[in-house]
């Protein structure tokens, strides 16, 4: 079939330049956008008197037939129409004959793509905003069952002072609903309407735009053409979004892969979330975890393909911008794909509680809040922290824990420690001790899935 833009060539163009600059392919899940855009554009154009009211319901009626026939699976597309925006259009031609040719007025691919990504990512956007929704509730459940699952938490990967599991998972919680936030406000830049941009000037017939944005419910209309047609802005900053989110699954993914390893021995993956290995017949892996945190980097290259891809562009389009779509769509499948396993992983590993709050009470944790009572007790911290310091010094030489020393052995340390010393140290108090907002405490933590619990409901 002929080009829909020969008119000026002599010549066909070359095979190869065909299939390498088209973008079928991969642009052809757009086809819903494209068309849904397309009917939006032409009952406009016929409110405005550009095209008659029987033209454009002829115009509707042919894209239903061609969306149905998608969604049908009976449409082969053609690469030598380039991209879904002239497939859609050269198949309403051949169905409807000469008023199809009528819908491309007043328009070009050029603000007809951005109208589609927008459309495309809007609607990912809620997506992935409700699957981050469900990761948080399954996590609060979780943390509620775990108030008083005390574990040690950790600096430089060591033993540092005794929290629970619940405040462990709510640092993600924290993380995941900033991650909800940054979508939501990615939305709102997204939710513009470019269409009525033209090529990159507008144009001179007299659209609707206002018409067409709220047909397509968008909460505005761009307000300088060549912007609509050349920013990208919005895609770079959904791959950012993303990338944080891939940034947070793989941090908790190496404390899974952590965790369930001989050496910690904190949780068990379900066997259904686990691999076996080809030779070691012992082997249960976290696999999942490792891909999850192998697939973060993808979405990083993602965000600088379309960083990179965008920084030496003049205004207004260029053809470098079709590569937009790769970037974008492995983005969004990536976080999609990743949160979707994410959850039951989480949602079904068993907690080894004994072996957490073993491992809490060894390494000193409480070693803070020996020197926490001797500041009470009237010693400066300073002091304290010496003193406790050199207990710790002790204990080592003798294998012991710093409540396992006898009270004469704590007495040679410092005067100012007395029998109640026990209760100060010992782990689940050191855990209650910490009330502080945002602390450990299990009233505290409590408090804190309340509120998420309530913002939850809003998202
Ligand atoms: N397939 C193109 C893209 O994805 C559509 C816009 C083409 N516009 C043009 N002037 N060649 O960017």
């Amino acid at each position: 079939m002929a080009k829909l833009w020969g008119g000026r060539f002599q010549k066909e163009t070359d095979r190869i330049v065909d299939d390498f600059h088209s973008s079928i392919s991969f642009d052809c899940r757009l086809y819903r956008y494209d068309i849904i855009g397309s009917m939006a554009h032409a009952k406009m154009l016929a409110k405005v008197g550009i095209i008659s009211r029987p033209e454009a319901e002829a115009i509707v009626s042919g894209l239903t037939g061609i969306m149905d026939d998608i969604e049908a699976g009976r449409v082969e597309f053609s690469v030598a129409a380039e991209d879904i925006h002239m497939n859609v259009e050269q198949l309403l031609i051949e169905r409807i004959g000469e008023v199809g040719k009528k819908l491309h007025t007043a328009r070009s691919r050029n603000d007809q793509v951005a109208l589609d990504v927008r459309m495309y990512l809007r609607d990912e956007l809620d997506g992935l905003g409700q699957l981050l929704a469900g990761l948080i509730g399954e996590l609060l459940d979780i943390a509620e069952k775990h108030l008083a699952t005390v574990m040690p938490g950790y600096t430089h990967l060591q033993r540092a002072q005794p929290i629970t599991l619940a405040h462990h998972l709510l640092a993600y919680c924290q993380m995941f609903s900033r991650d909800i936030e940054r979508l939501k406000d990615c939305r709102r830049r997204v939710n513009v309407l470019p269409l009525g941009a033209g090529a990159l000037a507008g144009t001179t017939f007299p659209l609707d735009r206002e018409f067409v944005a709220r047909e397509l419910d968008f909460a505005g209309v761009t307000e300088n053409s060549l912007d609509a047609v050349s920013d990208r802005d919005f895609a770079v900053e959904f791959a950012a979004a993303g990338s944080l989110i891939m940034v947070h699954l793989s941090r908790f993914c190496e404390e899974i892969i952590l965790w369930s390893s001989a050496e910690f021995d904190f949780i068990e993956l379900d066997d259904a979330y686990s691999t076996g290995s080809s030779m070691m017949p012992q082997k249960k892996n976290p696999d999942v975890a490792e891909l999850i945190r192998g697939k973060s980097g993808r979405v990083f290259g993602d965000l600088t393909a379309l960083l990179t891809m965008l920084k030496g562009l003049p205004l207004a389009y260029n053809k470098d911008m079709q590569e937009d779509k790769e970037a974008l769509f492995d983005a969004v499948d990536t976080v999609k794909q990743c949160l979707k396993i994410f959850r039951p992983l989480v949602a079904t590993m068993r907690v080894k509680k004994d072996n957490m709050a073993r491992a809490a009470r060894g390494g000193f944790t409480n070693a803070t809040d020996l020197a926490d009572y001797l500041v009470q007790k009237g010693v400066p911290f300073r002091e304290a922290h010496e003193i406790v310091g050199r207990s710790v010094a002790y204990c080592l030489e003798q294998h012991k824990s710093l409540d396992e020393l006898s009270l004469e052995e704590l007495h040679s340390f410092s005067s100012a420690i007395e029998a109640d010393v026990y209760e100060a140290i010992g782990v689940a108090h050191c855990v209650a001790a910490r009330r502080v907002t945002g602390g450990p405490a299990p009233e505290a933590v409590q408090q804190v899935i309340q509120t998420a619990r309530q913002r939850l409901a809003k998202y």
